[in-house]
């Protein structure tokens, strides 16, 4: 019988990637479980037609999780932190995650983490705000604190990277502007930035599933790539067929005051990506990803699959009418 496993955010792009990674393996060792708050929407619907069965369950919710989780052998664990913007709700979905994992006696889970900035930095240092009182950069850190939560069930513990993702989904890309050139600012300096395709997370987490107990306790960080700010860029240009892209290297408080929702967030976790580049690329290795994940893509490979999307966020937003 197929080994079924529960995949939380089966809708999103993590858990996405995982449910789509299960669906597409014809050897029927494992099947997809996609949790979902609403099995009508249809990315929902989208999975099922390949094969997924999909079930309700909210992360605020236990009991829900529990029963979601009966009768698993693993589950994908993910909290989406944007939601809400709190770190303290992220530790709480965390914990309710954990809880039913155990309750429903899961062989493996997979807790999609982050590393805690704070380690990187003494309490009293002063190069950027504590932010909801006790965080550098609370979608890290939080994740990181819930890593205590899953002491009690097998777990892996995947450190996931910045997907490039996001430069169309969280409106990253250079955007094109009235004088025809393209730019973006970043406060990166001249640091790499160790980037993933988003569906490649969920690739790499099946490759941990199809591996086993070896991975039980263990940390696994991963990414596609690590390219400095210039460097991607010059690959935006090349790959779309622009003639260049400025990088406006800005420096994190300029970042942090831009007033976007999530602007003191992004930058404190820009600064910690370029002041402690090292350690965070040594929390990943490319060869470990590469062997869990042969498809791994890489940013040329994954600008081609998603070449309309990028050059479709690098317009300008077209003019308010009045
Ligand atoms: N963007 C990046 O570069 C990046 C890099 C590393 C880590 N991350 C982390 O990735 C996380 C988000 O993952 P993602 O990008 O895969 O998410 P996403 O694409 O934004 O989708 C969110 C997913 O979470 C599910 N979800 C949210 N709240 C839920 C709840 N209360 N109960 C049940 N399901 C819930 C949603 O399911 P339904 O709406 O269908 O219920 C959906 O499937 C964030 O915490 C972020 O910090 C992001």
């Amino acid at each position: 019988m197929a080994k079924i496993i529960a995949v939380v955010g089966s809708t999103g792009a993590q858990g996405g990637g995982l449910s789509r990674a299960i669906l597409a393996d014809t050897s029927g060792e494992f099947a997809c479980r996609a949790i979902t708050r609403d099995p009508n929407k249809d990315k929902a619907r989208a999975l099922a037609s390949k094969g997924a069965e999909v079930v309700k369950a909210d992360l605020d919710d236990v009991e829900s999780l529990k029963t979601a989780f009966a009768g698993a052998h693993g589950v994908y664990a993910v909290t989406n932190f944007w939601e809400h913007f709190s770190g303290e709700k992220e530790k709480a979905q965390a914990k309710n995650i954990a809880d039913a994992a155990k309750a429903a006696g899961v062989r493996h889970v997979i807790w999609s983490t982050l590393e805690d900035t704070r380690a990187f930095m003494s309490s009293g240092d002063t190069r950027m705000p504590m932010l909801q009182e006790k965080y550098r950069v609370p979608h890290f850190d939080a994740k990181a604190e819930a890593n205590a939560f899953f002491g009690g069930v097998p777990t892996t513990y995947l450190v996931t990277s910045f997907y490039w993702d996001n430069l169309f989904m969280f409106g990253l890309a250079p955007k094109k502007g009235e004088d025809g050139q393209y730019s973006w600012t970043f406060p990166m300096g001249n640091e790499k930035l160790a980037g993933i395709a988003a569906e490649d997370i969920g690739r790499t987490a099946y490759g941990i599933f199809k591996a086993g107990q070896q991975y039980v306790g263990k940390t696994v960080g991963i990414l596609g790539e690590a390219l400095t700010i210039d460097e991607m860029g010059q690959k935006l240009a090349a790959g779309l067929g622009i003639s260049a892209v400025k990088y406006n290297a800005v420096e994190p408080d300029v970042y942090r005051s831009f007033g976007f929702p999530g602007a003191d967030e992004m930058g404190n976790m820009f600064q910690a990506d370029r002041d402690f580049a090292k350690q965070m690329l040594a929390n990943r290795s490319l060869e470990e990803t590469k062997k869990l994940n042969p498809q791994l893509q890489s940013f040329d490979q994954w600008l081609q699959t998603n070449k309309g999307a990028v050059q479709a966020a690098t317009q300008p937003a077209p003019a308010a009418a009045n």
